[in-house]
């Protein structure tokens, strides 16, 4: 884990003072987020091996202060690199997400015992001389990854090595990310989050389903559970919602999906952005009106407190929930 080089003053100081204006945090919330940005530092918090675009890590500290405490099921409906679901504690914990890429590898290495998904790691490294700077080999692989194997272990570790780890395939569901030259590969700090990775999905308690959000069964759902939401964002750019992959249908059936959830007394919370590079999602700012909204304002550049800086581009990253 990074170094944060950071005094304990100036932590409280950043912490304090960008609450105080954004959040309607109390005294025992701000107490509480300082101690969740502490255990940052020390690596408390997990991080997904996915290394995933939209990944919510960064946001952890602001995030998991704000959810329900004491939860029956969990439901992340927007998995992705499940970076919320692996740092939730629950009773039961359900990670959905509408890409079978992620679902598949998720299953697949659940099934598996973690040496032997080392030891696939190893193997196909060797095979290939996959190395931070081997472009021949990576290629290599990837031609044997589309046209052989498709096996889900072997799309994470081409994922490992792929420019920004970015899933995208081509129309002929070929994976066509270019090489992470000099960037990307499979090192130490993936493999420790994929062996605590592995430890936490391995449990009995998490499930992975593969379903478009309206799909979702919620009729045995109640108060006690909750459900988190991250999806694409409408007016932010990202693999998954290229290609018309989101739009505003989408963005108003998800939020009919949570005002039932609500109805019934269901505890749900949405991360998403009003404002981004100028545009705003004005979909989301009318319906956040019968709701909570919390802004979260703390820009985090590689987890470097630093760059604390408010609205860098100006984007208002927030999250609505109904309790
Ligand atoms: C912002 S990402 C989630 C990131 C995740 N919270 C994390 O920390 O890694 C949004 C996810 O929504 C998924 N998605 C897109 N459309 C969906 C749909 N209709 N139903 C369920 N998931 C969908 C995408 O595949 C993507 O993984």
């Amino acid at each position: 884990m990074r170094k944060i080089l950071i005094t304990e003053e100036q932590l409280q100081s950043i912490i304090k003072s960008d609450l105080s204006g954004t959040v309607n945090a109390s005294k025992d919330e701000i107490e509480d987020m300082t101690k969740v940005v502490k255990d940052i530092e020390k690596g408390k918090f997990r991080k997904s091996p996915m290394n995933y675009t939209g990944g919510k890590h960064k946001l952890l500290p602001q995030l998991v202060p704000l959810f329900p405490k004491n939860i029956r099921t969990f439901v992340d409906l927007f998995c992705g690199g499940c970076d919320i679901s692996i740092n939730v504690s629950a009773n039961r914990i359900i990670a959905n997400d509408l890409d079978n890429n992620l679902v598949d590898f998720y299953n697949e290495i659940k099934n598996m015992g973690i040496e032997q998904v080392l030891s696939h790691i190893d193997e196909v490294v060797n095979k290939f001389n996959l190395t931070i700077d081997n472009a021949e080999g990576y290629n290599a692989f990837r031609d044997y990854y589309n046209h052989s194997s498709k096996d889900p272990l072997d799309l994470f570790i081409l994922i490992c090595y792929s420019f920004n780890h970015q899933i995208r395939f081509n129309r002929n569901s070929e994976y066509n990310m270019p090489f992470g030259k000099n960037r990307s590969y499979f090192n130490k700090n993936i493999k420790r989050n994929l062996i605590e990775f592995h430890k936490i999905i391995s449990g009995d308690n998490v499930v992975f389903t593969n379903n478009s959000f309206r799909d979702i069964k919620i009729d045995k759902l109640g108060s006690g559970d909750f459900v988190y939401c991250d999806p694409p964002y409408l007016i932010t750019c990202a693999t998954y919602n290229e290609k018309g992959g989101w739009g505003e249908n989408d963005e108003h059936d998800l939020y009919a999906l949570l005002d039932t959830l609500n109805a019934k007394g269901v505890k749900f919370g949405l991360s998403n952005v009003m404002m981004n590079k100028g545009k705003t999602n004005d979909i989301l700012i009318e319906w956040a009106k019968k709701y909570n909204v919390h802004h979260l304002n703390m820009t985090y550049s590689n987890c470097n407190y630093h760059a604390l800086d408010k609205n860098v581009d100006g984007t208002d990253e927030v999250y609505v929930c109904n309790y």
